[in-house]
């Protein structure tokens, strides 16, 4: 009789064996790139910052490069969003590593707004925003992250103002699930390039800046096109820039600020 006869144990050990060399593998796998990944999400991050401040064609010429262009021109400094103050003594690693995602999980760290215009469901008491500064050390941009339900799903964002607070100088989106060809028309290099120069707020501090159905004005300053054949996604950017420049979000930070950040 042959020894290699198989038994059920046999058939059950080697499936045990090769479960258990996988889950090593998988295991072994996530834990080797966490770090590669978290790298990964901070060069994505500083990537869409410099872009919002213009500052990606420079970073991207030969002999330049992404980190070294944001270390170099870029702070990132945390705000309590309610006071618009801003918050000190916090390392740098510290204020890399804000999740507002995590924050706005988070019930000790977040609140549900009282008008929820964004469909944020709760939103994170800190926000991390970023000031950009030309060669000689004046704000020339500041960069603030934005969060809003498109129809598919959160959209997150950057706004780059210019150092007057309103004027904006453009409005990146950086992660999002709608959908090509219309609401992820919010990529589009020829939508981007019609926010250079809308107005955030009117003379009486209200938020006007939005998106036009059927095209804005050519006089409009606040107002940009929406996108064709995506009018949820077009209303979703809409109530996310009046939820995130009101005073849930960064216009106590703004009033604070008008006269100029140093
Ligand atoms: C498969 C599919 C995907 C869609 N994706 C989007 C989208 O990403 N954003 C959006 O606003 N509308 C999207 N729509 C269309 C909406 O259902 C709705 O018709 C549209 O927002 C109306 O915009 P309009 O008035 O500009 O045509 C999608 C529709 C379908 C069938």
């Amino acid at each position: 009789m042959s020894s290699n006869k198989e038994t059920p144990i046999k058939t059950i050990g080697f499936v045990f064996v090769v479960c258990l060399v996988c889950a090593l593998l998988v295991s072994f796998s996530a834990v080797q790139l966490k770090p590669l990944q978290t790298a990964n999400k901070l060069l994505d991050k500083q990537t869409k910052i410099l872009e919002a401040s213009n500052l990606l064609d420079f970073a991207t010429k030969p002999g330049n490069d992404i980190v070294a262009t944001y270390n170099r021109f870029v702070e990132a400094k945390m705000i309590d969003l309610d006071t618009g103050e801003f918050i000190e003594g916090l390392s740098k690693q510290e204020i890399d590593m804000f999740d507002e995602r995590r924050n706005s999980r988070d019930m000790s760290k977040s609140d549900k707004p009282e008008n929820d215009l964004a469909g944020i469901n709760r939103r994170s008491h800190d926000a991390v925003i970023y000031l950009v500064r030309n060669g000689g050390g004046e704000i020339e941009t500041v960069v603030l992250p934005i969060v809003g339900s498109g129809l598919w799903d959160l959209m997150y964002g950057y706004v780059g103002l210019e150092a007057d607070l309103n004027t904006i100088k453009s409005v990146i989106y950086s992660d999002h699930k709608e959908t090509p060809g219309l609401g992820a028309e919010v990529l589009n290099p020829n939508w981007k390039a019609l926010w250079p120069g809308k107005k955030i707020y009117n003379d009486a501090g209200e938020v006007k800046a939005k998106l036009v159905k059927g095209g804005a004005k050519a006089n409009d300053i606040h107002g940009v096109d929406a996108l064709s054949g995506a009018t949820l996604t077009s209303d979703g950017v809409t109530k996310t820039l009046q939820f995130w420049f009101g005073e849930e979000g960064y216009s106590p930070f703004i009033n604070k600020n008008r006269g100029g950040l140093k």
